[in-house]
């Protein structure tokens, strides 16, 4: 007998279908203009020096990339409220002129907070999956915020996404370079390479990768840039 849930596959033929029958959401986009979206200070708006992280979690690893480049302004965001607590006392006492840890959604933030053309980089490391079919519309490669975080990068700026579901991978990678035309750097099971810094955190560069990586679950990775030609019309 097969058990009962199998890990999603990723299925090429229904991501196309989900792409062709994408719709602006008009209407969520209205919804996040009435609220309050988390702020990234001015001073961080820089060229070539402001990365993102999204569902940072406590922030750990926001905190410590931070401390590696004095030189870049890091903003980590997570929505859940015990995390995200976590993380604005983290940043607090962390006392980096280059780190701020914000509790709030990357939703709001993205819908309305981010400037085109202002992020170096933005990070998602290890987002819900959404294992569901009927939830998939929440993977953010789906969501009617990816254009806006799309957008939001500066030419040759970078997504950087891993997840122990290599089915998310596989269906960001899809998307991310037949709908927005990213260009792959990396692909695949995680390795050290020069711009996900895992050789500087061997053990896992957040909670989740550490305890995927201690209890000997593969992990995949997508990093992407984008082009100064991102297809954002649709
Ligand atoms: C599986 S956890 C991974 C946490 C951390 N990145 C790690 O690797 O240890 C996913 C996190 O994303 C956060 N998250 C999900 N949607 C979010 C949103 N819209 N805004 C901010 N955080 C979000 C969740 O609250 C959760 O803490």
């Amino acid at each position: 007998m097969l058990p009962k849930s199998l890990p999603p596959e990723f299925n090429a033929t229904r991501a196309a279908w989900d792409l062709k029958h994408h719709q602006r959401h008009q209407k969520y986009a209205d919804f996040f203009e009435e609220r309050k979206a988390p702020q990234i200070p001015e001073s961080f708006l820089k060229p070539q020096s402001l990365w993102l992280e999204i569902g940072a979690g406590t922030g750990q690893f926001f905190e410590a990339l931070a401390r590696l480049h004095p030189e870049k302004n890091l903003v980590a965001i997570e929505r859940d409220r015990m995390r995200g607590k976590r993380l604005a006392r983290r940043s607090e006492e962390a006392g980096l002129k280059n780190f701020i840890g914000i509790r709030g959604n990357a939703i709001a933030a993205a819908m309305t907070g981010l400037r085109p053309n202002s992020l170096e980089r933005i990070y998602i490391l290890y987002p819900c999956p959404w294992p569901k079919n009927s939830q998939r519309k929440h993977r953010w490669h789906f969501h009617p915020t990816m254009p806006k975080l799309v957008e939001a990068l500066e030419p040759g700026g970078l997504l950087i996404l891993a997840s122990d579901q290599k089915f998310y991978v596989d269906e960001s990678h899809y998307v991310w370079t037949q709908r927005y035309g990213l260009e792959v750097i990396k692909y695949g099971e995680i390795s050290p390479h020069p711009l996900n810094a895992l050789e500087l955190f061997p053990e896992g560069r957040t909670k989740f990768e550490r305890s995927f990586l201690a209890s000997g679950q593969p992990c995949y990775e997508l990093i992407v840039r984008a082009t100064k030609n991102q297809s954002l019309s649709r």
